[in-house]
């Protein structure tokens, strides 16, 4: 009972988290390698695993600084259904909505964090 409070919880999170992904423009990024660019589909990344690197939330983990392939082998761990368990699920949704190119950026952002 009480995960499903906090998958209803997590999916509010993430139903606020959309909005903010139209509001929010893309950084400017002319005097930034690409590298460095935040890209803009990770915003709606941050709601949930924060901005400074430190997720808001008790139970989301801290994925600024991991390293990039295994971010990029978690992600699709979670878009082809082989992790499941656990809070998976809010994962599983979120990747749907993720390309491959996608992946990769997200994942070497983060990384680089
Ligand atoms: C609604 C909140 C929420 C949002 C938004 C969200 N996540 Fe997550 N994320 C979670 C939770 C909760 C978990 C733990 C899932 C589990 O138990 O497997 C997780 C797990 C992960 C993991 C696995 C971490 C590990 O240590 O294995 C990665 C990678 C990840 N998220 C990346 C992302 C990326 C990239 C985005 C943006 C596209 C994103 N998440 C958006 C809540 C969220």
């Amino acid at each position: 009972m009480r995960d499903c409070v906090r998958l209803a919880i997590l999916i509010g999170a993430l139903a606020m988290a959309a909005p903010a992904v139209q509001a929010q423009q893309p950084p400017d990024d002319n005097d930034r390698s690409d590298e460095d660019a935040m890209p803009a589909i990770a915003s709606i990344c941050l709601s949930c695993h924060g901005t400074g690197g430190r997720p808001a939330l008790e139970d989301v983990p801290i994925i600024a600084g991991q390293q990039p392939r295994y971010l990029r082998s978690a992600l699709l761990a979670y878009s082809t259904g082989r992790r499941t368990g656990g809070q998976a699920l809010v994962m599983q949704e979120i990747v749907k909505t993720l390309s491959e190119d996608d992946i990769d950026a997200l994942a070497d952002w983060f990384g680089g964090q």
